[in-house]
């Protein structure tokens, strides 16, 4: 944007420096309607993986910021031919990888207004109705899993960051005296359990606490790849016996390869008799609370001291909002609270500064995407979605199994289904893969099994229909059949 002069007259004020003027802000409104308009209804016909323009990204790389801005009209053509082209579509109804959701419809009209407002949810003072927008998202999320009214906790930026959170706060409450003397205080080392499954972000977690990834159990998985609760207690005796001090397990509630859910029931009867924290990964599954016919598996999450969970997965809120919940809110306040004379917080039975919950000071208002698509489309809509994808990951489960080319590596839990083409080696596998996204026909992960390599679909998109799931299993159908003829 061209700088502005000053005002003329005082009654056509001109706009600040940094801000638009009258006619820029029709424009930038008219252009960003078309924009949302045209995205959304060219989602399901846009290439799923993009082409890449590698001279268009090396100009953006490479191109100085111009000393006097292109204005709207120049910003909007630059983000239609450059970077739009050169995006994901993770929006498209055939976008299978990962576990990542299209956002939901309201959303970017959402994330403009919490933009335009900028509240810092620090403390409540600076944000008044966004700390009672995020107390309310995050009960109504701790309500979803039986949390007692102690229960409480913080919309993080992903589920790696809610269980980094968690972690931390089990250590202090572990050591009391962790916020002075950290992990060099002396004491036998502490052990965290987690199963061979698990993400890879309790791993990152425990590396980045200074725990140290030898003080990480992996515990082996049974037949359907939930943690072995026998094999957990054998750890925990191994490591008492050894001298070591076990103080955490992390279960998890939907496993990122093939859902599985590890049996929470009994690895918390467990950590009950053993006086150990139990955080659980819900980031993929904890959601799936929502659907009558998955809740049965997380009824137990209630026993849990910490829950991780992904608003930006199964609420299709776009990036970034993940959550922890914990059952005590106190333990989060006893981590993460400082005094600063810097800033005057007054007591609010109203307001939560959730400064005190978790490592950020300036927080955006996150929890504003989340409540307003909870408004707008209602929870029902919510279940009948989650409901939805389950119904499609079990319809290609069936799929699958009646493919006499093709073999389920994995039960079908929640909606990642892990398959492979009988017989193929990994390499014909990612060449599959490569096939199916050059062609325009889905985007799917790699799957790796019991040391078998196989494809996933992930299917976490209220877009995707009966015939989109039709079409992956016929052309998958199709490329085992051709590797089999040879
Ligand atoms: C089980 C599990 N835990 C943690 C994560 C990480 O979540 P995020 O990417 O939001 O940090 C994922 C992501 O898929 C997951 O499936």
């Amino acid at each position: 944007m061209p700088a502005t002069e000053q005002p003329t007259t005082p009654t056509t004020p001109a706009a600040p420096l940094l801000g638009l003027g009258d006619e820029d802000r029709r424009t930038a409104s008219r252009l960003l309607a078309g924009f949302l308009d045209r995205y959304e209804r060219s989602v399901a016909t846009a290439p799923i993986v993009p082409r890449v323009d590698r001279d268009a990204l090396s100009e953006l790389l490479t191109t100085p910021f111009p000393d006097e801005g292109i204005g709207v009209e120049g910003l909007f053509r630059e983000i239609d031919e450059k970077i739009l082209p050169n995006s994901t579509t993770v929006a498209h109804p055939r976008f299978l990888a990962y576990v990542q959701g299209p956002p939901n419809g309201i959303a970017p009209y959402a994330e403009a207004i919490a933009a335009a407002i900028n509240q810092n949810c620090n403390f409540w003072q600076l944000s008044p109705a966004a700390s009672v927008v995020e107390r309310a998202v995050v009960s109504w999320l701790a309500g979803l899993f039986g949390y007692p009214a102690t229960g409480g906790g913080i919309l993080t930026s992903g589920g790696s960051i809610a269980s980094l959170n968690a972690l931390t706060t089990a250590l202090h409450e572990r050591r009391p005296d962790f916020r002075e003397r950290g992990l060099q205080a002396s004491g036998p080392p502490l052990v965290l359990y987690t199963s061979a499954e698990a993400h890879r972000c309790i791993d990152k977690a425990a590396a980045i606490l200074g725990l140290g990834l030898d003080n990480v159990r992996r515990i082996p998985t049974d037949g359907e790849h939930r943690m072995r609760t026998d094999a957990l207690a054998e750890a925990i005796r191994a490591d008492r016996a050894a001298g070591r001090e076990p103080f955490c397990v992390v279960a998890t509630a939907g496993t990122v390869m093939s859902g599985a859910i590890d049996p929470i029931g009994p690895v918390a009867d467990l950590c009950e008799r053993e006086g150990l924290w139990l955080h659980v990964d819900g980031a993929y599954g904890g959601l799936f609370v929502l659907a009558d016919r998955r809740r049965a598996a997380l009824d137990a999450c209630w026993r849990a001291d910490s829950i991780a969970l992904d608003p930006h997965k199964l609420l299709f809120a776009p990036l970034e909002a993940g959550c922890l919940l914990v059952r005590d809110r106190t333990r989060l306040a006893r981590a993460y609270a400082f005094k600063s004379a810097y800033l005057t917080v007054e007591e609010d039975p109203l307001m939560v500064d959730y400064m005190d919950y978790g490592p950020q000071l300036s927080r955006g208002f996150k929890a504003l995407k989340v409540w307003s698509a909870l408004q707008a489309f209602g929870v029902g809509t919510y279940r009948a979605v989650v409901d939805h994808v389950l119904r499609l990951a079990d319809h290609l489960g069936q799929r699958v199994e009646a493919d006499p080319n093709l073999e389920l590596m994995a039960p079908v839990t929640l909606t990642a289904v892990c398959f492979r083409m009988k017989g193929a080696t990994e390499a014909e596998h990612t060449a599959a893969l490569a096939t199916l996204a050059d062609e325009g026909t889905a985007l799917l992960g790699p799957a790796l099994l019991d040391g078998r390599h196989g494809l996933r679909a992930c299917i976490t998109n209220y877009r995707t229909g009966h015939a989109d799931i039709d079409l992956v299993a016929d052309r998958v159908g199709e490329l085992a059949r051709q590797l089999r003829r040879g």
